[in-house]
């Protein structure tokens, strides 16, 4: 190991070999350690094995966080396009699979390469299968030990990322650390993950799973679109799984919904039912409401609606006080969830280390510059769709280069 780096960052993930590499490139002799045994394990899962690395249209206002202007200063000052830069400078293909959203053509393992060979160029040390025990102030600077010995060092940064998916290395170590100094953990639950089902639901739902369809969906609370954030209105597929709701539609109002809420689910976005169905009955009178629901639903779902409710009338038998019922559970289906799947397949953490104690320039610890907090851990969160990696190298790229 290098005797004396002069920056340790913990965490080998997105945000710690952005910041490494970016240090090493301003003349920082930069040791990484993790615990894993491999660099960026996050990063290969990600995008279904794609990696979704950015978005275009990053804004500040695709970011969840109680502290909503922190993430301002680093993504103004490293944008989707200086990442793109880099993708492109490592003749990396990527497509733009959604508006804005852009993955790699190959494999997610592009991205890892790329980082580890910049952090190569740029005289970074990497030490995997490093656990590091306990961090405390020495002198001027810190002091780690770690299961390979003691490191005194100029500054740490704790890059370890959130708590989902535990068997990928995730530890709530960088919030122990934050705790240790002083300060405070906003309060953490796992976001952007499928829904789990009542089994009464879950017994309706078992014949469609791996059904997907195009729906817009909204959060409610005591059958309200009350308190923050439950206008948010996502219209992004639904992928029914055997576990319950998944898709990205779900994922995304995950990071808004409260234990109790119900989702409402429109299952037909820019379609009125009831004048659809009120045309159809005057036009086609003797079609089946199952044929009319399978021209504008996937057809295992539309049979399970007329399962579920148990009809399937020539739509002429339709009263104007029935289609007001399909209206709603076509327009504005409610279904209450158990829950969510949790850590184990959530993709990132909402809440993290209190940013109100940090530099939103440096990212250091207000009064303590030895220590820095940077991506997932601290307190900011962004929706689906490569915010969450846009994130973790504009706040790598901004720390790195105030060290
Ligand atoms: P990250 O989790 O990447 O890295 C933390 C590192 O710290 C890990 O290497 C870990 O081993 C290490 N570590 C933890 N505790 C330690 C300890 N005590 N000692 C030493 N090392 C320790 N985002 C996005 O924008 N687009 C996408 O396509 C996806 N897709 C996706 C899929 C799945 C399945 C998941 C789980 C997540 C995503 N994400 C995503 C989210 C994205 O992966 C995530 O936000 C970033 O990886 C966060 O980067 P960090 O560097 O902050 O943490």
């Amino acid at each position: 190991m290098t005797p004396q780096p002069d920056v340790v960052v913990i965490g080998a993930g997105a945000a710690g070999l952005m910041c490494a590499l970016t240090a090493g490139y301003a003349g920082r002799r930069v040791l990484v350690l993790d615990h894993a045994n491999k660099a960026g394990k996050k990063i290969l899962m990600s995008g279904g094995g794609r990696c979704n690395f950015t978005n275009l249209n990053t804004t500040p206002s695709n970011f969840f966080s109680a502290n909503p202007a922190f993430c301002i200063s680093a993504l103004k000052r490293y944008r989707p396009e200086h990442f793109v830069e880099l993708v492109e400078r490592h003749g990396i293909e990527f497509v733009e699979k959604a508006p804005g959203q852009l993955f790699c053509a190959e494999s997610a393992k592009d991205i890892v390469a790329m980082l580890l060979t910049e952090c190569d160029w740029a005289g970074v040390e990497i030490s995997l299968r490093t656990t590091v025990e306990s961090l405390e102030r020495h002198g001027e600077g810190m002091r780690l030990h770690t299961s390979r010995g003691r490191i005194e060092t100029g500054s740490v940064v704790v890059a370890t990322g959130g708590l989902s998916i535990p068997t990928m290395g995730a530890t709530a170590f960088g919030y122990d650390i934050a705790r240790q100094f002083g300060l405070e953990v906003t309060e953490t639950r796992a976001a952007l993950v499928p829904f789990t089902l009542t089994s009464h639901w879950k017994a309706r739902v078992a014949d469609l799973a791996g059904v997907a369809c195009d729906i817009a969906v909204s959060s409610l609370h005591d059958g309200e679109r009350k308190g923050p954030g439950r206008d948010r209105r996502y219209r992004e597929p639904l992928l029914f799984t055997h576990r319950g709701l998944s898709g990205p539609g779900m994922l995304q109002i995950s990071s808004y919904w409260q234990p109790g809420d119900e989702l409402e689910i429109d299952l037909l976005p820019g379609v009125e039912a009831f004048d659809a169905l009120s045309v159809a009955r005057r036009e086609t009178p003797k079609r089946k409401l199952s044929t009319w629901l399978s021209e504008h639903l996937p057809k295992r779902l539309a049979q399970s609606l007329g399962e579920w409710y148990g009809e399937d009338p020539p739509l002429a038998e339709l009263s104007n006080a029935r289609l007001d019922e399909w209206q709603l559970r076509l327009n504005q289906w409610c279904i209450k969830p158990a829950g969510t799947e949790g850590w184990r397949t959530a993709e990132v953490t909402m809440g993290g280390v209190d940013t109100r104690a940090i530099s939103s320039k440096t990212f250091e610890v207000n009064g303590l510059p030895q220590l820095r907090f940077i991506g997932e851990v601290l307190d900011v969160t962004g929706e689906l769709g490569g915010y969450n990696f846009q994130w973790a190298w504009a706040s790598g790229v901004a720390c790195g280069s105030a060290l």
